[in-house]
């Protein structure tokens, strides 16, 4: 009985909001149907500026429109904003609204812009992310003790197209894609990485040669798999060490109990667990695949091993049979 309601009650739930939609919009076009972002008319105030790569303005003292060019890391593209998290949002709710005239003031410059916590510390809607234990942690990591002040959150949440992928998408590969392109974006490029640092941009595919297979785990694992020290009441771990505190140990990710299961598999077995009240073979069989990917290699060594033993018993036993006939 139960078993029947968990089925049909969500199907019965779809079928009547499904009726509503349908008598509810019975003149509309099909227009209404692909909604408009949420400030988009006030938003194009600044983003037929800052929307692409060219704008335009009126030059008030010689009466012309100048077309020039816009700096490329003050384009935002429109559709990838609204789909960011903080896509609802007007650009004003985050800048100052004195960004309505151009030239933009001077002084706007120095504007100090709102950190994350700003908003979402302490907040119980957002306690299940834990601002505050990531942030301790950021704090903890490599790039927060050498660049304190000039490294912040938005480093790696870029303001204007920061998605949740960990907690929301389905295909893992997409998650992991998304992930290590946040850091690629400075550990890639020369330009970006220089912002904080003098030094060299080492060599990420050359630092990594030592991992067999090295374009295959990039796709398969996150750089933080191994980067960050694994933290219990975060889904994201935000402590990223030095590179003597890397994982190396091929083990680590390829056993039964593999590091995975705490940090990249976190999210999904957490959902299952809720679901159902353990955790789906899915996950044990995914983990065990990274184990028996390690054991396949292992089980044809434990065959030779064992082939060879029991070659050598037989062998051993024959000569001692064979010795004894002998010796009769
Ligand atoms: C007429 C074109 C135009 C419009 C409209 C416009 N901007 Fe700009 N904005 C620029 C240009 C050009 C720059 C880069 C040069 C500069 O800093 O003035 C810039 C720079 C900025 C910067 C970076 C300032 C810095 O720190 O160097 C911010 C932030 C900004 N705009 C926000 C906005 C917002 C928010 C709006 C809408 C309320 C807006 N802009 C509307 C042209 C425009
Ligand atoms: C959730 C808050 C938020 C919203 C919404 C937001 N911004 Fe920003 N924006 C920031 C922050 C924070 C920075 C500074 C980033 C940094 O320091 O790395 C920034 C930087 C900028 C810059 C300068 C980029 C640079 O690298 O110098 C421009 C231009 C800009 N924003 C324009 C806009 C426009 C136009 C919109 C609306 C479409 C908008 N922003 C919406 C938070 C926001
Ligand atoms: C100006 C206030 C403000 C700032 C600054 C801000 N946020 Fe938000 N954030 C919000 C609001 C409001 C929402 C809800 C947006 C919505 O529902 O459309 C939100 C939503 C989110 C969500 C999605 C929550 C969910 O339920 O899916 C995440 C994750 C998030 N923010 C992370 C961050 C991070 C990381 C930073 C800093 C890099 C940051 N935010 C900065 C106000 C802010
Ligand atoms: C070195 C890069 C980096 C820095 C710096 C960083 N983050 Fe993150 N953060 C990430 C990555 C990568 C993810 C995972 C993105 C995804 O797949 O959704 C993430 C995810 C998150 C999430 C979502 C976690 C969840 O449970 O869904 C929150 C919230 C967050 N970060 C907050 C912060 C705050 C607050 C700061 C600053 C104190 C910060 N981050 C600094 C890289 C960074
Ligand atoms: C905004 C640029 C930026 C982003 C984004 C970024 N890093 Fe870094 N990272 C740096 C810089 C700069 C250093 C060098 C710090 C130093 O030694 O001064 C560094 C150092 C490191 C180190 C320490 C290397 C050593 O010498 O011990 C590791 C590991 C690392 N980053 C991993 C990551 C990971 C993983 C991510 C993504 C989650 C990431 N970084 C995102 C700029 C960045
Ligand atoms: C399988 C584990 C693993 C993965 C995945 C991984 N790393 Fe590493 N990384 C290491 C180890 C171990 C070292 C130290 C290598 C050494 O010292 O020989 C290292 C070194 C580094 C260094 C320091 C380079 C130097 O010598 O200064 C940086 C920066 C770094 N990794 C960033 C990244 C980024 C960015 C990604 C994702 C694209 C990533 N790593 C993925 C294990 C990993
Ligand atoms: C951070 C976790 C992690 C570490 C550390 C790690 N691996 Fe992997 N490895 C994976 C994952 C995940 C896969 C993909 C498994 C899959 O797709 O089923 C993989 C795949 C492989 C594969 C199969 C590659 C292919 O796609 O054909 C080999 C071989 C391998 N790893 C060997 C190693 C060796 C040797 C080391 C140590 C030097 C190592 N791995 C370290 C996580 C890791």
């Amino acid at each position: 009985m139960r078993l029947n309601y968990t089925i049909t009650l969500p199907i019965a739930l779809v079928l009547a909001f499904a009726a509503i939609i349908t008598l509810g919009s019975p003149g509309s076009e099909g227009t209404a149907n692909k909604a408009q972002p949420k400030n988009a008319v006030e938003n194009e105030g600044c983003l037929r500026c800052h929307g692409q790569n060219r704008y335009t303005y009126l030059n008030t003292e010689s009466g012309d429109t100048v077309v020039k060019r816009m700096y490329q890391e003050c384009t935002i593209n429109r559709n990838v904003f609204y789909s960011s998290i903080h896509g609802n949002f007007k650009c004003i709710d985050c800048h100052s609204e004195d960004y309505d005239t151009f030239p933009h003031p001077g002084r706007l410059r120095m504007e100090t812009a709102y950190t994350c916590n700003d908003c979402h510390a302490d907040d119980p809607m957002y306690a299940k992310f834990n601002f505050e234990q990531i942030t301790t942690d950021f704090e903890a990591s490599v790039h927060s003790t050498k660049h304190s002040k000039e490294f912040t959150c938005w480093m790696c949440h870029n303001p204007h197209s920061y998605v949740n992928m960990a907690r929301n998408e389905k295909d893992i590969h997409k998650t992991i894609e998304y992930s290590n392109s946040i850091c690629l974006a400075c550990h890639a490029n020369k330009d970006q990485y220089q912002l904080l640092t003098n030094k060299d941009n080492p060599n990420i595919l050359e630092k990594h040669e030592w991992l067999p297979n090295q374009a295959s785990h990039f796709r398969s694992v996150r750089c933080i798999e191994c980067h960050s020290a694994i933290s219990d009441s975060t889904l994201v771990a935000h402590n990223i060490q030095t590179k003597d505190k890397a994982v190396k140990n091929c083990v680590e990710c390829h056993s039964s109990n593999s590091r995975l299961m705490a940090t990249l598999y976190k999210h999904e077995i957490q959902q299952q667990r809720n679901k159902a009240g353990f955790i789906n073979s899915g996950i044990l069989e995914s983990s065990y695949v990274i184990g028996a990917n390690r054991n396949y290699y292992l089980n044809i060594l434990s065959l030779v091993i064992f082939g060879g033993t029991l070659l050598g018993i037989v062998i051993h036993t024959s000569l001692r049979i064979l010795k004894r006939k002998k010796n009769v």
